[in-house]
């Protein structure tokens, strides 16, 4: 049987976008999370006078390893004043949801650091 070329392309499409849904997110095949990820690490100059990129917490806590929908989520709750802190609602008041986005997924590319 011959494919219709039409078809055989939408076919191949959809492999395509299954194949990058079901790649790892640090995998170089789904450029745009590479973008957003070196966009979230840009930002994180931001974050890290504060939060520890290892992971470890000295008295602010880590955010790294985070899935990315609650970091967003998180960072939302922060702007929109219903989680209280002076210092986070200010810098979330900053962020829009594509930096959010961004910082989601650096930060939660990011293993936090095993002290046994
Ligand atoms: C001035 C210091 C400071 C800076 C800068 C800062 N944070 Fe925070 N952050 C804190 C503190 C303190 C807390 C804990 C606040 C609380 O108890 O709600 C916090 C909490 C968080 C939390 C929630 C952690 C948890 O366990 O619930 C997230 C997520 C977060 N920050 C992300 C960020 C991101 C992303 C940036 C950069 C865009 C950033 N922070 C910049 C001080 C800072």
């Amino acid at each position: 049987m011959k494919l219709l070329p039409s078809l055989a392309v939408s076919i191949a499409t959809t492999c395509a976008i299954a194949l990058l849904l079901w790649g790892s997110p640090s995998g170089s095949a789904w450029a745009s999370t590479d973008e957003l990820r070196d966009y979230g690490e840009y930002l994180a100059g931001e974050c890290t006078t504060c939060h520890r990129l290892d992971g470890t917490d000295k008295g602010i806590p880590s955010i790294v390893g985070w899935d990315t929908e609650s970091f967003i989520e998180t960072l939302k709750y922060y702007k929109t004043g219903e989680r209280k802190n002076e210092a986070m609602e200010s810098v979330a008041k900053q962020l829009d949801d594509e930096m959010m986005k961004a910082l989601a997924v650096y930060f939660g590319s990011l293993k936090p650091k095993d002290d046994d």
